[in-house]
């Protein structure tokens, strides 16, 4: 498809039709396009709840390709385009299909993009969803690529800090977790950077974010944080973005052991919070938000979930040109 940048990405300023694009990375779309998306996705929540219809994308097909496990971003991918009145073409458990006989991932895109108008592909490799892009005439979106990239996710968490909070620049985003592995992480905070916000990475130290990332925010003209004192970022944060260690992704089961369960967001540990900090998380969660809370007006992260329907509705009808 179109390719608008190759790696390494370097910042867009200037707004690209978004027509038949890949969404490959989030340094592929520019300042001006997140804003498009986000606007576009506040005109979708009637729709994506359900209390008005509208079928802009009927007789569209999207296939979802997942080679790895989803809850939300399958489900809220098709949930946004059917409820625009297009249809899924689901390729199901990669085992039942002929990725088992040795299909590589290039002949299985080449057959997907013939019977589809847009594939959506999560995959544990990084970089594939870059190679399906390349040999699909149909737009890519990736959804997840190892612990690369999901620009999508980023989308709607910058959807979900801009509706609770009115704006996104000048907000401190304190980022918690497994900042190494999590491919949401570094989607968000080359965005953050982009758009403005504060940056306070906390994490142990063998999961903190890798230098190319760091150093691609530093580019962006940002300096963020990196401590290892929750209370103190936590006092400071604007939003708090929990994530889960991503233990599929650990070559060595002993340095997840050594990892696991280090860090835990509590009631006790939320005294000294600001009033109006919201918690955020991609989900799942393990152990790393007590359940007690999810009853506090801190914990957003159910409705950043939903907020995944009119994101993706806003950039399909987009990409689709609804
Ligand atoms: C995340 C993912 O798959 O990267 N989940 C999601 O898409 N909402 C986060 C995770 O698995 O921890």
């Amino acid at each position: 498809m179109k390719k608008l940048f190759s790696p390494p990405p370097l910042p867009s300023t200037v707004s690209m039709e978004f027509k038949g694009r890949d969404l490959i990375s989030i340094a592929d779309i520019s300042k001006d396009d997140v804003f498009r998306v986000l606007k576009k996705a506040r005109t979708m929540i009637p729709i994506a709840q359900g209390a008005k219809v509208d079928e802009r994308l009927k007789g569209k097909v999207m296939a979802t390709l997942f080679f790895e496990a989803s809850t939300r971003t399958r489900l809220s991918f098709e949930s946004a385009i059917q409820r625009l009145g297009g249809r899924v073409l689901n390729f199901g458990v990669p085992e039942a299909s002929s990725v088992t006989k040795g299909e590589t991932l290039a002949d299985t895109i080449r057959m997907v993009e013939a019977y589809s108008d847009v594939l959506v592909l999560r995959h544990p490799q990084e970089g594939a969803a870059r190679l399906a892009a390349d040999f699909s005439q149909k737009p890519v979106i990736n959804a997840g690529d190892g612990a690369g990239q999901h620009p999508t996710q980023t989308l709607l968490d910058l959807f979900t800090i801009w509706d609770e909070k009115g704006v996104i620049e000048g907000n401190r985003v304190v980022l918690l977790g497994d900042l190494k592995y999590g491919r949401t992480v570094h989607s968000l905070v080359y965005a953050l950077a982009l758009l403005g916000a504060e940056l306070t990475f906390v994490a142990p130290p063998t999961l903190q974010m890798p230098r190319e990332i760091v150093e691609m925010v530093n580019e962006l003209g940002h300096k963020p944080e990196e401590v290892e004192d929750l209370r103190k970022a936590i006092r400071d944060a604007d939003v708090l973005y929990v994530t889960r260690i991503q233990k599929e992704r650990f070559p060595d089961p002993q340095e997840y052991q050594s990892v696991a369960g280090s860090y835990r967001i509590d009631l006790q540990i939320l005294r000294d919070a600001k009033k109006d900090v919201i918690i955020m998380h991609p989900l799942p969660r393990v152990t790393e938000i007590a359940p007690e809370v999810d009853r506090t007006p801190y914990a957003i992260y159910f409705k950043q979930a939903f907020n995944g329907v009119p994101v993706r509705m806003a950039l399909l009808s987009l990409i689709l040109g609804g």
